[in-house]
C-alpha cells in the first residue's frame, strides 16, 4: 500500500521533498499540500496531482492522508505538529522543531501524554554514509576515547536576511544535532566567539565568521567554525581526533580534474547538493517506519536537545560568557534504541 503524504509548505524544501516522494522514495506519494501561497500552490497541486488543501488543519484531520511532512516557515512548525499528534498522524518536520526550546518541549508532552512517537525531526546529516561511518567507526573502539572534534560549517554566501542569530540557530544547529547523535552524549557548555577581523563580503547585520565551542558530558571539546561568506563553496568538515587516530569526513566525489599542473575535485555549491543521499535516506527510512508503525529517527527529544543547545549558544554570544546547558529530565518515551547505522 502506498502511504498517502499531505506537505504543508510547498517552498524550496516542500517542493524539494515532493520530487524526492514521488520520484526516488518507494512506497509513497504526495496526495495533498497546503500553503498560504494560495494561488502558487493550486497551480502546482495540478501539475503534481494532489489535492489542494486551503487550511492546513483540514490536510491534517484528513481521512485520506495518512501522514504529514511540514515545511512552512519555522514559527508555524510547533502548531502543525501538535495538531499531528492530537490527530494520531506521524510527521515528519523539518528543523527547528519551535522556534524556543519550550514550544518543543510542549511536543514532546504531547507525545508522552499519548506515549508514543509521532514526530520526526529533519536532522538529515545523521543519515549521512560520512557520518555514519564515523560512528561506526567510534563504536568499534579501535582508535580509542575520543578527545577534540573540529567542524566547519561553511556557505558560500548568504543574502541581507540572514543575520548572526541563524548562523546558530539555523546553520550550526545541524552540527548540534550531529555531534550529538555520533558521541551519544549531551553537551553541557556552549560559549561563542566574534572574532574582531570579519569577512569584507560580511554585511551590518551578521558577524561572519564566528567560532563555537561546546563540551559534552564526558568533555570532548568541539570546535565549529561558522563561515557563509567563504566564497568558495558549501565546505562541510568534520575531524573527530581520538587516542589513537582520527577521523573525518571528506566531500563526497567520484573524479578529480587534472590540469595546468593543478589535481582538484569539486566542492559542492550548497547543502541539497552535499547531502542530497542523506535526504533521501531520511525520508525512505521515515516511510518506511511509518509502515510498521515504529519511526527511528530524530525525535521530538532531540529536536528539543538541539533548541536548548542553540539558546545557549545564542545567550553565550550576546553574554560573551560560557553558559551551562540545562535541560529538562529525558522522558522513557525517549530512551528505545536508536536505528543501527550502515
Ligand atoms: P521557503 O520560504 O522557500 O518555503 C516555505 C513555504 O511555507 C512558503 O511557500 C510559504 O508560503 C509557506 N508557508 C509559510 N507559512 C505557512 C503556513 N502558516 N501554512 C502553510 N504554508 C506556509 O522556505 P524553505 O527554504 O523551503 O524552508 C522551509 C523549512 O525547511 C524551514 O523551516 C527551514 O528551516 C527548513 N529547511 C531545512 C533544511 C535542511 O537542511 N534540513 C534546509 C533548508 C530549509
Amino acid at each position: 500500500m502506498e502511504l498517502k503524504i499531505g506537505i504543508i509548505g510547498i517552498g524550496a524544501m516542500g517542493r524539494d521533498h515532493v520530487e524526492r516522494i514521488n520520484e526516488r522514495v518507494n512506497g509513497a506519494v504526495v496526495a495533498a499540500i497546503s500553503d498560504i501561497n494560495k494561488d502558487t500552490a493550486i497551480a502546482y497541486a495540478e501539475e503534481i496531482g494532489a489535492t489542494f488543501f486551503e487550511n492546513a488543519e483540514d490536510l491534517i484531520s484528513s481521512e485520506d492522508i495518512d501522514a504529514v511532512v511540514v515545511t512552512s516557515w519555522d514559527p508555524t512548525h510547533e502548531d502543525y505538529v501538535l495538531e499531528c499528534i492530537k490527530n494520531n498522524k506521524y510527521v515528519f518536520c523539518e528543523k527547528p522543531l519551535a522556534i524556543e526550546a519550550s514550544g518543543c518541549l510542549n511536543i514532546v508532552h504531547a507525545e508522552t501524554e499519548k506515549n508514543k512517537k509521532f514526530v520526526q525531526v529533519g536532522f538529515m546529516r545523521r543519515y549521512d554514509r560520512g557520518y555514519e561511518e564515523i560512528k561506526h567507526e567510534l563504536q568499534t573502539g579501535t582508535l580509542g576515547e575520543t578527545l577534540l572534534i573540529h567542524c566547519t560549517h561553511r556557505n558560500e554566501m548568504v543574502d541581507e536576511g540572514y543575520d548572526t542569530p541563524m548562523a546558530v540557530e539555523n546553520t550550526a544547529v545541524h552540527e548540534v544535532d550531529a555531534l550529538r547523535w555520533l558521541l551519544e552524549e549531551d553537551f553541557v557548555t556552549a560559549e561563542v566567539r566574534l572574532p574582531k577581523k570579519q569577512t569584507t563580503k560580511t554585511h551590518a547585520k551578521l558577524h561572519d565568521p564566528q567560532l563555537i565551542l561546546l563540551e559534552t558530558e564526558s568533555g570532548v571539546i568541539i570546535d565549529l567554525e561558522v563561515f557563509v561568506n567563504c566564497q568558495f563553496g558549501y565546505d562541510i568538515n568534520c575531524k573527530v581526533v581520538c587516542e589513537q587516530g582520527e577521523i573525518g569526513l571528506t566531500n563526497p566525489t567520484y573524479y578529480s580534474i587534472k590540469t595546468e599542473r593543478k589535481d582538484s575535485t569539486r566542492v559542492p555549491s550548497d547543502w541539497k547538493e552535499r547531502f542530497i543521499a542523506a535526504y533521501d535516506r531520511e525520508l525512505q527510512i521515515w516511510v518506511d517506519g511509518v509502515k510498521n508503525d515504529n519511526i527511528t529517527g530524530p525525535s521530538a527529544w532531540d529536536g528539543y536537545m538541539a533548541s536548548v543547545t542553540t539558546s545557549a549558544c545564542s545567550e553565550a554570544r550576546d553574554t560573551g560568557e560560557r553558559k551551562d546547558i540545562k535541560f529538562e529530565p529525558k522522558p522513557g518515551l525517549y530512551n528505545q534504541k536508536l536505528r543501527e547505522t550502515i
